[in-house]
């Protein structure tokens, strides 16, 4: 989609928007797939309310792209915009034991950052590609960790009220792998309160997670990590294992050799080999497991 009227880019300006025509998915996304469309970067998060308006009232669907770490778009020319956050500096504070943090700060730096100042906790998601605000949203997790035990405060603005707000911990829901956040809440910024501990310790830990993640998942190749999610007690990626799945391709769309639930982009794949291989081997699993398999990765299919 293209924003070409005068009035809408002439407005973007003075909200401190900057306007990228037709930018590639594809080069936005891990996994590397994705059509075009207009990008809108958002410099200062207090524009958001009245961006969101001007959007609105212009019939422009968006949008929110947070690190494409996780994410499957379709192909060809996109029927919304993205709207992304441009990165600050610094993108991490800290106070203490609080960590203030920007949504769109890369989560493995801000991890390390807080590392380096004796803060852990995050050591199992060192190695997760994205920002802290595509972790937040999703409650990213590893290693029998997750992202929302160590949140204290979140800033976001909020599709219901269109305003910006912030909630505490007890106002948000943190489960594997999904939050409370309406599907159209933007997450700003976050404060973690994360535990003391030297870091040479915190380091120990980031290595044994590294080692771990290496020896396990096709940490090289393009994918969007886990493409389903694990049902209550039992792993996604065993099971697809199990049935000799490992390899199967649609076009350049293939079942990782290392990691049956990570479904890797081997060269040229389309949105289209990706969700025929995820049908493919989610109907699979259904017929010899009896499970119905839950996407993991959020598909944005026009
Ligand atoms: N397994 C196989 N074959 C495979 C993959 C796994 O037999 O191809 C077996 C493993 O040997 C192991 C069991 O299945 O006994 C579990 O595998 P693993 O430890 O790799 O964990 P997982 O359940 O497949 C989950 C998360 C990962 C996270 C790891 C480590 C989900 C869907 N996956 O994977 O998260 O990195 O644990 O904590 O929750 C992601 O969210 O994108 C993701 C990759």
């Amino acid at each position: 989609m293209r924003i070409l009227n005068p009035n809408i880019v002439a407005k973007l300006a003075e909200l401190h928007v900057e306007l990228k025509h037709g930018a590639a998915l594809a080069e936005l996304t891990s996994l590397g797939i994705g059509g075009t469309t207009d990008l809108l970067r958002i410099k200062r998060h207090e524009s958001l309310p009245d961006l969101l308006n001007l959007l609105d009232a212009n019939h422009v669907p968006h949008k929110f792209l947070g690190g494409g770490s996780n994410l499957l778009v379709g192909d060809g020319e996109l029927p919304w915009v993205i709207l992304q956050l441009v990165r600050p500096e610094p993108d991490v504070v800290l106070d203490g034991n609080l960590a203030l943090v920007d949504a769109a700060a890369d989560l493995g730096r801000m991890i390390t950052f807080c590392a380096k100042n004796d803060l852990g906790g995050m050591e199992g998601l060192i190695g997760v590609p994205g920002t802290v605000g595509g972790a937040l949203r999703m409650n990213a997790g590893a290693y029998g960790m997750q992202i929302g035990s160590y949140v204290r405060e979140v800033k976001l603005y909020r599709a219901a009220s269109r305003e910006i707000e912030v909630l505490r911990d007890h106002q948000i829901f943190f489960e594997y792998r999904h939050t409370s956040f309406a599907p159209d809440d933007m997450m700003l910024a976050v404060i973690l309160e994360l535990p003391s501990k030297p870091y040479k310790e915190i380091l120990k830990g980031i290595r044994i997670c590294n080692e771990k993640r290496r020896s396990s998942q096709p940490l090289g190749q393009k994918s969007a990590g886990c493409i389903f999610k694990n049902p209550p007690g039992v792993s996604a990626g065993r099971m697809i294992d199990e049935l000799g799945l490992k390899g199967l391709s649609v076009g350049d769309a293939r079942v990782s050799d290392r990691h049956a639930n990570f479904f890797v982009n081997a060269g040229h794949a389309s949105a289209k080999d990706m969700l025929a291989l995820i049908a493919d081997v989610r109907e699979r699993v259904q017929k010899s497991f009896g499970v119905s398999l839950e996407s993991e990765v959020v598909v944005w299919n026009a």
